[in-house]
């Protein structure tokens, strides 16, 4: 059974971009050590773009071969002109109106978003599957999450886009590790209490 791990960056108050979901704030905490953690550990969850800029965009995966967003998340690319942010992964986004892929790489789901991911888990091999976002998304599948990788930024933003979309209920995790950065960034690693 493969993991399904949200591995996603959050405010210290939790929220995962602005009202609109844009994180563009958080970047600025992207330096030199935490570069290093993201290339060395998690390579794959840096864009096809941002690894060409970085130099890296031959590093082989390390924890994930395989990637699903929502239509939300995955739009922020295509305004971008990218119909395949993530190449070096098989990649997957949830959406009812995009109707065709608009890329070879990337596979729609467009109903069944559960089983479909269900189904991603039953694979088998060594690399896990990454829930991207955004928040409708993550709301829809917390069921379905094995573990969780918050990077958290020491920012508060008051009101913004929720971790998960979902409605009240209590969900356990176990914290596994938390690593420290110099900058104040924390990566916290839980596994689903089941
Ligand atoms: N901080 C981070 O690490 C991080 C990570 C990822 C994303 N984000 C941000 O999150 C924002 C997007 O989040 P969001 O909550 O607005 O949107 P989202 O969860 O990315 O996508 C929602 C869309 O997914 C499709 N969808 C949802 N449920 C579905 C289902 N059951 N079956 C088929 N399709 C389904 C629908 O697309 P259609 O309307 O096409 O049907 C829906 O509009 C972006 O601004 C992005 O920047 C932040």
């Amino acid at each position: 059974m493969r993991k399904l791990t949200y591995f996603v960056a959050c405010s210290i108050d939790g929220f995962i971009g602005d009202p609109n979901g844009d994180a563009s704030s958080m970047m600025r905490y992207v330096n030199e050590e935490f570069l290093e953690f993201l290339k060395t550990q998690y390579p794959e969850t840096v864009s096809a773009e941002g690894r060409a800029a970085l130099n890296f965009h031959d590093a082989e995966n390390q924890q994930f071969d395989t990637v699903i967003q929502g239509r939300g998340s995955y739009q922020v690319g295509l305004d971008a002109g990218t119909t395949s942010p993530y190449g070096h992964l098989r990649e997957y986004v949830a959406s009812r109106s995009l109707g065709t892929s608009p890329d070879p790489n990337v596979h729609l789901i467009t109903g069944d978003l559960v089983g479909a991911v269900r189904a991603l888990k039953a694979e088998d091999g060594d690399l896990g599957i990454w829930l991207c976002g955004g928040s409708q998304l993550a709301g829809q599948l917390l069921d379905e999450v094995d573990e969780l990788v918050i990077k958290t930024y020491p920012q508060v933003y008051g009101k913004g886009m929720p971790m998960f979309g979902t409605d009240f209920a209590v969900t356990d995790f176990t914290l596994d590790s938390v690593r420290t950065f110099d900058n104040g960034v924390l990566v916290r690693k839980y596994s689903r209490a089941r």
